[in-house]
């Protein structure tokens, strides 16, 4: 089997896959993806397997820009990954998965994540689940009635032209709210999204809705504010539809404020789709995470990861000022070296789930670490602990 990139001829074999594997597209939507991969195809991010000249699988790599503790760095999001149905059960689906790590790695995105269609496969090749996409359902009349605390905030509709000012709102949110886990399109991206004609989307000074109608209710894509008066002004905007839309359902932050804003609550009704994360380039990924300010840390790690070496081996884990590095532990003879000085050992689905956030109580219960001590666990818990979520499905 050859695993090569794809390019413009292989597409027609691609969407025959891509239709065996997820179910047919309309025309329009069948257009909107040639739109969306075309382009790619140049940069590396769309390879396939071969069997001689016959099409056996494919993988997408997203460049997208993921948030850590507020920091930006590039995020390989891996879709559009399909063996053909004669070819599955023969670890086709694995062969490409290593593929997609070493090409992700030339490609710089020290980080990789993905929603799972089945686990196994993902988890076996070192991606661990770590965040989930939260909706919540919300009556239309309770999100109308945050408007009173919002007056005179200006909200202008959104079009093509306005993906760089929303990006860069995306940037400076997730900064101020040292978000962990978000994600953001590029400007192309961007600028197909905000062409759709059945989404309405407005920007203020320091937030940004995207909604539209789903059957004979509201569905937010996304609402996200600075401040409490634009999010009460966004969120309002969208109860305004209460004569005719009961109910609102929208993608949220775990924590979202709009669930501290609604006057009532007591039963969240919540649907949770679940994603993975998987660690690809050590060094660089810790390098570019954002840690508390207040927590200091220097503690020697183990991590095992067979589908990239260079991950392997003993590091020194240090995190201060809100920075992070690892380094390898060279020349120390490990053998011999009681488990707890050489510190916590991770196998790469471990290690990639503590880095985005899964508190160590949970990773010791699940056999995702071992070694190690107490004290270990309570420092790397303060420096990477969070509650990573994602608002953009993929
Ligand atoms: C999912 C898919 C990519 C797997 O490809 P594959 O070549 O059959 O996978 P492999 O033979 O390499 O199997 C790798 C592991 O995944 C497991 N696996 C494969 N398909 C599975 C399924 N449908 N359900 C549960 N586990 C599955 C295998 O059992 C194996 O695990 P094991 O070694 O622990 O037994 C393929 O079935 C497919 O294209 N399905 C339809 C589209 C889809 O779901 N894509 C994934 C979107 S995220």
């Amino acid at each position: 089997m050859d695993i090569r990139d794809l390019t413009a001829d292989d597409l027609d074999a691609v969407l025959d896959n891509r239709k065996r594997a997820f179910g047919p597209l309309s025309g329009s939507d069948a257009e909107t993806w040639r739109q969306v991969v075309l382009p790619v195809l140049p940069t590396g991010r769309y390879i396939g397997a071969f069997d001689g000249p016959r099409l056996v699988a494919t993988a997408r790599i997203n460049a997208f820009t993921q948030w850590w503790h507020g920091r930006p760095m590039p995020m390989g999001g891996v879709a559009g990954v399909t063996v053909a149905p004669e070819d599955r059960g023969r670890g086709v689906g694995r062969a490409l998965m290593q593929a997609v790590i070493e090409r992700a790695a030339d490609l710089g995105d020290a980080v990789s994540a993905l929603y799972p269609a089945t686990t196994p496969l993902y988890r076996g090749m070192g991606w661990e689940h770590v965040g989930g996409l939260t909706r919540v359902t919300l009556p239309t009349e309770a999100l109308r009635a945050l408007g009173a605390g919002a007056p005179g905030v200006k909200l202008r509709r959104m079009g093509p032209d306005d993906a760089p000012e929303l990006i860069a709102t995306i940037g400076r949110i997730n900064a101020a709210t040292r978000a962990s886990g978000p994600v953001c399109y590029d400007e192309r991206l961007w600028r197909l999204w905000l062409a759709e004609d059945d989404d309405f989307c407005y920007i203020a000074d320091d937030g940004f809705v995207i909604y539209r109608w789903s059957g004979g209710d509201i569905e937010v894509d996304s609402c996200l504010a600075e401040s409490e008066t634009t999010a009460r002004a966004l969120w309002s905007l969208v109860g305004s539809a209460s004569s005719i839309a009961k109910s609102v359902t929208a993608v949220v932050e775990p924590d979202d404020p709009v669930l501290w804003l609604v006057r009532e609550r007591s039963k969240d009704e919540i649907r949770q789709t679940r994603w993975m994360f998987r660690v690809i380039d050590l060094p660089a990924a810790v390098a570019r995470r954002g840690f508390p300010s207040g927590v200091s840390l220097d503690t020697p790690i183990r991590v095992e990861d067979p589908q990239r070496p260079a991950n392997s081996g003993s590091w020194r884990l240090e995190v201060s000022s809100g920075e992070g590095a690892v380094t390898p532990i060279t020349g120390t003879p490990t053998t011999g070296t009681p488990a707890a000085e050489a510190g916590p050992a991770f196998g790469i689905g471990g290690l990639s789930a503590l880095f985005a956030g899964v508190s160590m109580a949970t990773l010791r219960r699940t056999g995702l670490v071992s070694g190690g001590t107490a004290e270990d666990d309570e420092a790397l818990d303060a420096a990477f602990r969070c509650t990573a979520y994602m608002l953009d499905y993929f």
